[in-house]
Protein backbone atom coordinates (compact mmCIF):
# COMPACT_ATOMS: atom_id res chain seq x y z
CA UNK A 1 0.00 0.00 0.00
CA UNK A 2 1.55 3.77 -0.95
CA UNK A 3 1.58 6.08 2.11
CA UNK A 4 -1.18 8.86 0.76
CA UNK A 5 0.13 12.39 -0.20
CA UNK A 6 -0.90 15.73 0.72
CA UNK A 7 -1.66 17.80 -2.44
CA UNK A 8 -2.88 20.89 -3.21
CA UNK A 9 -6.17 22.16 -3.40
CA UNK A 10 -7.64 21.01 -6.92
CA UNK A 11 -8.39 24.83 -7.26
CA UNK A 12 -4.62 25.86 -6.29
CA UNK A 13 -3.14 22.80 -8.86
CA UNK A 14 -5.93 24.04 -12.25
CA UNK A 15 -4.65 28.36 -11.33
CA UNK A 16 -1.48 27.28 -10.83
CA UNK A 17 -1.05 25.09 -14.64
CA UNK A 18 -3.46 28.18 -16.28
CA UNK A 19 -1.15 30.27 -14.99
CA UNK A 20 1.72 28.87 -15.37
CA UNK A 21 1.46 28.07 -19.46
CA UNK A 22 -0.32 31.58 -19.53
CA UNK A 23 2.81 33.47 -18.34
CA UNK A 24 5.18 31.42 -20.64
CA UNK A 25 3.06 32.14 -23.56
CA UNK A 26 2.60 35.61 -22.64
CA UNK A 27 6.78 35.91 -22.93
CA UNK A 28 7.04 34.19 -26.03
CA UNK A 29 4.40 36.93 -27.02
CA UNK A 30 6.59 39.92 -25.79
CA UNK A 31 9.73 38.60 -27.12
CA UNK A 32 7.94 38.17 -30.76
CA UNK A 33 6.11 40.80 -31.25
CA UNK A 34 8.58 43.51 -29.84
CA UNK A 35 10.84 42.65 -32.82
CA UNK A 36 7.83 43.37 -35.13
CA UNK A 37 8.18 46.21 -37.34
CA UNK A 38 6.70 49.58 -36.66
CA UNK A 39 5.51 50.51 -40.15
CA UNK A 40 3.76 46.86 -41.10
CA UNK A 41 1.49 46.76 -43.36
CA UNK A 42 -2.34 46.44 -42.08
CA UNK A 43 -4.81 44.14 -42.10
CA UNK A 44 -8.27 43.16 -41.17
CA UNK A 45 -7.56 39.54 -40.36
CA UNK A 46 -4.57 37.82 -38.94
CA UNK A 47 -3.77 34.25 -38.66
CA UNK A 48 -2.74 33.64 -35.53
CA UNK A 49 1.63 32.98 -35.73
CA UNK A 50 0.45 31.82 -38.91
CA UNK A 51 -0.01 28.65 -37.77
CA UNK A 52 -3.21 27.95 -40.07
CA UNK A 53 -5.27 26.75 -37.09
CA UNK A 54 -7.27 30.23 -36.30
CA UNK A 55 -7.52 33.66 -38.35
CA UNK A 56 -8.69 36.61 -36.19
CA UNK A 57 -11.76 39.03 -37.82
CA UNK A 58 -10.84 42.77 -36.87
CA UNK A 59 -13.60 45.36 -36.43
CA UNK A 60 -10.76 48.03 -38.13
CA UNK A 61 -7.22 47.27 -39.81
CA UNK A 62 -4.53 47.18 -37.48
CA UNK A 63 -0.78 46.58 -38.59
CA UNK A 64 1.16 43.00 -37.39
CA UNK A 65 2.55 44.60 -34.44
CA UNK A 66 -1.08 46.33 -32.97
CA UNK A 67 -2.44 43.35 -33.35
CA UNK A 68 0.20 41.61 -31.42
CA UNK A 69 0.43 44.36 -28.61
CA UNK A 70 -3.67 44.67 -27.83
CA UNK A 71 -3.64 40.53 -27.73
CA UNK A 72 -0.60 40.57 -25.48
CA UNK A 73 -2.51 43.42 -23.05
CA UNK A 74 -5.71 41.46 -23.36
CA UNK A 75 -3.76 37.89 -22.28
CA UNK A 76 -2.37 39.79 -19.66
CA UNK A 77 -5.14 41.65 -17.90
CA UNK A 78 -6.72 38.11 -18.03
CA UNK A 79 -3.88 36.33 -16.54
CA UNK A 80 -3.85 39.38 -14.16
CA UNK A 81 -6.99 38.64 -13.16
CA UNK A 82 -6.20 34.81 -12.53
CA UNK A 83 -2.97 35.65 -10.10
CA UNK A 84 -5.16 37.97 -8.09
CA UNK A 85 -7.45 34.92 -7.56
CA UNK A 86 -4.63 32.66 -7.25
CA UNK A 87 -3.32 35.23 -4.37
CA UNK A 88 -6.54 35.32 -2.65
CA UNK A 89 -6.65 31.41 -2.45
CA UNK A 90 -3.04 31.27 -1.36
CA UNK A 91 -4.00 33.33 1.30
CA UNK A 92 -6.97 32.21 2.75
CA UNK A 93 -5.95 28.29 2.11
CA UNK A 94 -2.73 27.18 3.56
CA UNK A 95 -0.48 24.69 1.52
CA UNK A 96 -0.07 21.04 2.55
CA UNK A 97 3.58 20.60 4.22
CA UNK A 98 6.86 20.41 2.01
CA UNK A 99 7.67 16.84 1.89
CA UNK A 100 9.52 15.37 5.07
CA UNK A 101 12.26 14.09 3.00
CA UNK A 102 13.61 17.29 2.26
CA UNK A 103 16.51 19.11 3.82
CA UNK A 104 16.25 22.44 5.77
CA UNK A 105 18.18 23.80 3.19
CA UNK A 106 15.66 22.64 0.15
CA UNK A 107 12.78 23.65 2.20
CA UNK A 108 13.96 27.22 2.89
CA UNK A 109 14.93 27.65 -0.37
CA UNK A 110 11.84 26.08 -2.18
CA UNK A 111 9.72 28.68 -0.21
CA UNK A 112 11.84 31.85 -0.79
CA UNK A 113 11.39 30.71 -4.60
CA UNK A 114 7.71 30.50 -4.02
CA UNK A 115 7.10 33.95 -2.32
CA UNK A 116 9.56 35.75 -4.90
CA UNK A 117 7.49 34.18 -7.86
CA UNK A 118 4.15 34.95 -6.29
CA UNK A 119 5.71 38.68 -5.88
CA UNK A 120 6.91 38.81 -9.86
CA UNK A 121 3.52 37.18 -10.93
CA UNK A 122 2.07 40.63 -9.74
CA UNK A 123 4.97 42.53 -10.67
CA UNK A 124 5.25 41.13 -14.33
CA UNK A 125 1.47 41.98 -15.51
CA UNK A 126 1.21 45.73 -13.53
CA UNK A 127 4.47 46.67 -15.04
CA UNK A 128 3.06 46.30 -18.11
CA UNK A 129 -0.62 47.49 -17.08
CA UNK A 130 1.24 50.83 -15.81
CA UNK A 131 3.28 50.99 -19.37
CA UNK A 132 -0.01 50.08 -21.25
CA UNK A 133 -1.74 52.99 -19.57
CA UNK A 134 1.04 55.45 -19.52
CA UNK A 135 1.40 55.28 -23.49
CA UNK A 136 -1.03 56.98 -25.71
CA UNK A 137 -2.71 54.08 -26.52
CA UNK A 138 -4.42 52.68 -23.23
CA UNK A 139 -5.76 49.22 -23.05
CA UNK A 140 -8.18 47.49 -24.66
CA UNK A 141 -9.66 44.36 -23.85
CA UNK A 142 -10.11 42.07 -26.57
CA UNK A 143 -11.50 45.03 -28.36
CA UNK A 144 -13.30 46.45 -25.71
CA UNK A 145 -11.97 50.00 -24.35
CA UNK A 146 -11.06 49.46 -20.93
CA UNK A 147 -8.60 52.11 -19.82
CA UNK A 148 -7.16 54.97 -22.00
CA UNK A 149 -3.76 56.28 -22.79
CA UNK A 150 -1.95 59.34 -20.33
CA UNK A 151 0.62 59.66 -22.94
CA UNK A 152 3.21 60.13 -20.53
CA UNK A 153 5.94 59.79 -22.50
CA UNK A 154 8.46 59.69 -19.04
CA UNK A 155 6.61 57.25 -16.96
CA UNK A 156 6.29 54.87 -20.41
CA UNK A 157 10.07 54.68 -20.71
CA UNK A 158 10.09 54.04 -16.89
CA UNK A 159 7.96 51.25 -17.42
CA UNK A 160 9.54 49.96 -20.13
CA UNK A 161 12.17 49.15 -18.63
CA UNK A 162 10.35 48.00 -15.07
CA UNK A 163 8.40 45.58 -17.24
CA UNK A 164 11.61 44.24 -19.23
CA UNK A 165 14.02 43.88 -16.08
CA UNK A 166 11.00 42.37 -13.95
CA UNK A 167 11.11 39.91 -16.84
CA UNK A 168 14.72 38.40 -17.00
CA UNK A 169 14.07 38.45 -12.71
CA UNK A 170 11.27 36.43 -13.43
CA UNK A 171 12.42 33.95 -15.98
CA UNK A 172 15.07 33.33 -13.97
CA UNK A 173 13.55 32.31 -11.02
CA UNK A 174 11.07 30.04 -13.13
CA UNK A 175 13.77 27.81 -14.30
CA UNK A 176 15.07 27.92 -10.70
CA UNK A 177 11.33 26.56 -9.76
CA UNK A 178 11.14 24.42 -13.13
CA UNK A 179 14.87 22.70 -12.30
CA UNK A 180 13.96 22.03 -8.45
CA UNK A 181 10.61 20.36 -9.50
CA UNK A 182 12.48 18.29 -12.38
CA UNK A 183 15.44 17.38 -9.67
CA UNK A 184 12.53 16.15 -7.14
CA UNK A 185 11.30 14.24 -9.99
CA UNK A 186 14.15 12.64 -11.43
CA UNK A 187 17.00 12.32 -8.91
CA UNK A 188 15.07 12.18 -5.54
CA UNK A 189 12.26 10.15 -7.66
CA UNK A 190 9.76 11.83 -4.75
CA UNK A 191 6.33 12.95 -4.82
CA UNK A 192 6.52 16.59 -4.88
CA UNK A 193 5.19 16.79 -8.36
CA UNK A 194 2.39 15.09 -7.61
CA UNK A 195 1.06 17.27 -4.99
CA UNK A 196 0.54 19.70 -8.17
CA UNK A 197 -0.65 17.27 -10.31
CA UNK A 198 -4.57 17.10 -11.54
CA UNK A 199 -6.54 15.19 -9.62
C1 LIG B 1 2.48 37.72 -16.77
C2 LIG B 1 2.20 38.65 -17.64
C3 LIG B 1 3.18 39.22 -18.64
C4 LIG B 1 4.35 38.71 -19.15
C5 LIG B 1 5.02 37.38 -18.83
C6 LIG B 1 4.86 39.70 -20.11
C7 LIG B 1 6.03 39.57 -20.84
C8 LIG B 1 6.54 40.51 -21.72
C9 LIG B 1 7.79 40.40 -22.44
C10 LIG B 1 8.77 39.22 -22.36
C11 LIG B 1 7.93 41.51 -23.20
C12 LIG B 1 9.10 41.86 -24.11
C13 LIG B 1 10.07 42.75 -23.36
C14 LIG B 1 11.35 42.93 -24.14
O1 LIG B 1 11.34 43.72 -25.08
O2 LIG B 1 12.34 42.29 -23.76
C15 LIG B 1 6.76 42.34 -22.99
C16 LIG B 1 6.53 43.58 -23.59
C17 LIG B 1 5.39 44.33 -23.41
N1 LIG B 1 4.35 44.08 -22.54
FE1 LIG B 1 4.18 42.45 -21.35
N2 LIG B 1 3.99 40.77 -20.16
C18 LIG B 1 2.96 40.52 -19.27
C19 LIG B 1 1.87 41.34 -19.03
C20 LIG B 1 1.59 42.54 -19.68
C21 LIG B 1 0.40 43.35 -19.48
C22 LIG B 1 -0.74 43.04 -18.50
C23 LIG B 1 0.51 44.42 -20.32
C24 LIG B 1 -0.44 45.56 -20.53
C25 LIG B 1 -1.72 45.57 -20.25
C26 LIG B 1 1.76 44.29 -21.04
C27 LIG B 1 2.23 45.18 -21.99
C28 LIG B 1 3.41 45.06 -22.69
C29 LIG B 1 3.84 46.00 -23.71
C30 LIG B 1 3.09 47.24 -24.19
C31 LIG B 1 5.10 45.55 -24.14
C32 LIG B 1 5.99 46.19 -25.22
C33 LIG B 1 6.99 47.13 -24.62
C34 LIG B 1 7.63 47.93 -25.73
O3 LIG B 1 8.58 47.41 -26.33
O4 LIG B 1 7.14 49.03 -25.97
N3 LIG B 1 2.40 43.14 -20.63
N4 LIG B 1 5.94 41.72 -22.07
Amino acid sequence: MTASIERYTRTAVILHWLIAFGVLFMFALGWYMSELPKDGAKAMSYDLFDLGLYTWHLAEEASPRTFYFNLHKSIGVTLLALILIRVVWRLTHRPPALLGTLKAWEKALANKVHTLLYLLMVAMPVSGLIMAVASKYGVKWFGLPLLSGLDDKGLREIFVEVHELVGVVFITFIVLHILGALKHRFINRDDTLKRMSIH
